[in-house]
């Protein structure tokens, strides 16, 4: 039996699963209310291999992600859930299948719907969680560590893609930037909390401006390097301007493209999004809150209200897949 609600935009009480890279999350979403929202970070275990180490990841979702579903549920009971959502993919595909592993025996053993999400559609929909949902039609940028896209977003459950990276994600050219630069991992927040202390203008780091919407940020990552080659002992003195140079290049660049596209409405979302310089370059973009901006399952059970739910038993066989589709 389908279950009316998840597929619906009902007001069905969603338990959402999230384990696509370093994140551990589960969170209640009732309504496009957030009920809870727990997520177990696991950057601090990668920081010391400078990125996600898969295998490292995969086990400790293992390990957490039962303890983090419980806590999502608080006084809340498996049998008050009328769905269970679990994101699917893109990502590591180890990491994503303990996700799905665990869905998919929650949602069975009490006879639930399974609604299989989209990350990146889980990202899009961060932006239709209350207080103050929004609305399509708008113009998207989705900037994280694995993508950088600009999107139509007509209607809640699917966007057209109108450009992409060619080469890093924004997110990435930060992380390798933060990694040039000495910093630590996750690299966007470092690069964001020195640049303030650090001068824009000091360095020029031209991005490479290519045909149609798309983007390409491997060009601004090989000029950080020979800059800080050429400094040599005073590129450690200098760090806060080239982050404040570097940070400043990545902004101008997605910001040109946002406006290049326009619209009437204009929303970020991605760990990219929770950027300062970002936020405050688009002032009139609609931005999640920073703890929606990076990876959560909030954005998952939001999702799955406008995805399709697959009634017990067909989503047993289900599998996780790693590129985006
Ligand atoms: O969406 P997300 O949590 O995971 C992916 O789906 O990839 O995005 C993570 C990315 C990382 O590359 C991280 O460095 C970046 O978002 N990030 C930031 C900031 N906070 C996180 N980048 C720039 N400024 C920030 N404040
Ligand atoms: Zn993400």
């Amino acid at each position: 039996m389908e279950r009316p609600g998840a597929g619906t935009g009902g007001e069905v009480l969603i338990l959402g699963i999230e384990t696509s890279c370093d994140e551990t999350a589960a969170a209640l979403v009732e309504g496009g209310e957030i009920v809870s929202n727990v997520v177990s970070s696991q950057a601090h275990l990668h920081a010391r291999f400078g990125g996600v180490v898969p295998e490292v990841a995969s086990r400790h979702h293992l390990e957490l992600v039962l303890p983090v579903v419980r806590e999502a549920l608080g006084e809340a009971s498996l049998d008050d859930l009328e769905a269970v959502a679990v994101t699917q993919g893109p990502g590591l595909i180890g990491a994503l299948l303990v996700g799905l592993s665990a869905a998919k025996a929650l949602a069975w053993s009490r006879g639930l719907p399974l609604v299989p999400v989209d990350h990146l559609q889980g990202h899009v929909a961060s932006l239709y969680l209350g207080p103050e949902p929004l609305e399509p039609p708008f113009t998207c940028l989705l900037a994280s560590g694995g993508h950088t896209l600009l999107l139509d977003v007509r209607e809640r459950g699917s966007f057209a893609v109108l450009g992409t990276t060619l080469d890093d994600a924004a997110g990435e050219a930060f992380d390798k930037g933060a990694r040039l630069l000495g910093l630590g991992y996750p690299g966007g927040a470092e690069i964001d909390r020195l640049a303030r202390e650090g001068d824009p203008d000091a360095f020029s780091f031209p991005v490479a401006r290519v045909p149609g919407l798309d983007f390409s940020f491997s060009g601004v990552k090989t000029a950080l390097l020979y800059a800080v080659r050429d400094l040599g002992d005073e590129a450690e003195a200098r760090r806060a301007d080239l982050a404040a140079s570097y940070q400043r290049a990545i902004v101008q660049a997605l910001v040109a493209r946002v406006r290049e596209v326009g619209g009437e409405r204009i929303a970020i979302v991605g760990g990219v999004a929770a950027n300062s310089e970002l936020r405050t370059a688009l002032p009139e973009a609609v931005a999640p809150p920073l703890e929606l901006c990076t990876d959560n399952a909030a954005m998952i059970a939001s999702a799955a209200r406008y995805a399709d739910a697959i009634p017990p038993p067909g989503y047993l066989a289900l599998d996780a897949y790693a590129q985006a589709v």
